[in-house]
C-alpha cells in the first residue's frame, strides 16, 4: 500500500513536517510504502487568470502543482498536514487546494475512493475548524475519508513541540492505521476501488 503526505506549512522542517515524519515512520513499520511532499520546496503559484473556476481547460500557470496532483492520483492513501494560521488554514496549503481544485481536479475528480485523511498542527487554536476544512475538501474530491474517532489535531506549543501532545499523536498513529486496514481490507478482499472518472456536475448553475 502506498501512502503519501502532504505538508502544506510554509517552514519545510518545522512542525508539521515533524507531524509527517510520524505518519511515515508508522507507516512503514507498517510494511507501506510511504512518501512525502513538502509544499514549501515546490512552486504553488496562486492562479490569476479569473476564470480558472469556469474555464473548460486547465489554467496553464506554469508551476508544480499538477506534479503534485499526479503524485497523489498514483497513491493508495493521502493524508492532507497544515498548519493553523490565523485561525485558518496555511496560505500555502489553501493556495494549493485552490489551484490543485480549479486547475486539475474538478474535471474528472481522478482523486475519486482514493482514501484520505487530515492532519492539522497549531499552538492552541482553531485546529478543528482547519480540520473541518481539509474534510470538506476531500469529500468534495470523493476521497473515501478515514479517521479512528478524534480528528488529528496536534498542538505544537508544549515544551516538547509536538512530542509533548502524546493525545494528539495517539489520534494520528490510530488514524494511520486505520487508513492502512481500511487500504489492506479492501486488498485482501481483492477490492481494487475503481476510479470513475466524471465531470463535475453544476446542476441550474453558470459559473
Ligand atoms: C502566521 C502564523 C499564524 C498562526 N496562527 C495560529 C493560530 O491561529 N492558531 C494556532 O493555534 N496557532 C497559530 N500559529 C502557530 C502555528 O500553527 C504553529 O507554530 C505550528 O506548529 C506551525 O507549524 P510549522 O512549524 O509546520 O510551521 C500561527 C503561526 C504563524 C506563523
Amino acid at each position: 500500500m502506498k501512502i503519501l503526505a502532504i505538508n502544506g506549512s510554509e517552514r519545510a522542517r518545522g512542525s508539521t513536517w515533524l507531524a509527517v515524519q510520524e505518519i511515515l515512520s508508522h507507516a512503514r513499520s507498517r510494511g507501506c510504502a510511504a512518501e512525502e511532499i513538502h509544499l514549501a520546496e515546490h512552486r504553488v503559484t496562486a492562479c490569476d487568470c479569473g476564470r480558472c473556476n469556469s474555464r473548460p481547460d486547465p489554467c496553464p500557470v506554469d508551476d508544480e502543482v499538477g506534479e503534485i496532483v499526479a503524485a497523489m492520483v498514483e497513491a493508495d492513501a493521502v493524508f492532507l498536514a497544515a498548519p493553523v494560521h490565523g485561525f485558518g488554514l496555511s496560505s500555502l496549503m489553501q493556495t494549493f487546494i485552490e489551484r490543485a481544485g480549479v486547475g486539475f481536479l474538478r474535471f474528472e475528480r481522478p482523486l475519486t475512493n482514493t482514501i484520505g485523511a487530515a492532519v492539522v498542527i497549531g499552538r492552541r487554536y482553531g485546529h478543528l475548524d482547519v480540520h473541518a476544512q481539509l474534510l470538506h475538501n476531500l469529500l468534495l474530491n470523493r476521497f473515501i475519508v478515514v479517521g479512528s474517532g478524534f480528528p488529528v489535531t496536534v498542538y505544537s506549543g508544549g515544551e516538547q513541540g509536538i512530542a509533548s501532545d502524546v493525545e494528539g499523536l495517539d489520534a494520528l498513529h490510530r488514524t494511520v492505521d486505520r487508513v492502512i486496514d481500511v487500504g489492506l481490507t479492501l486488498a485482501g478482499a481483492g477490492i481494487e476501488l475503481p476510479r470513475p472518472r466524471d465531470a463535475e456536475r453544476r446542476v441550474g448553475r453558470t459559473n
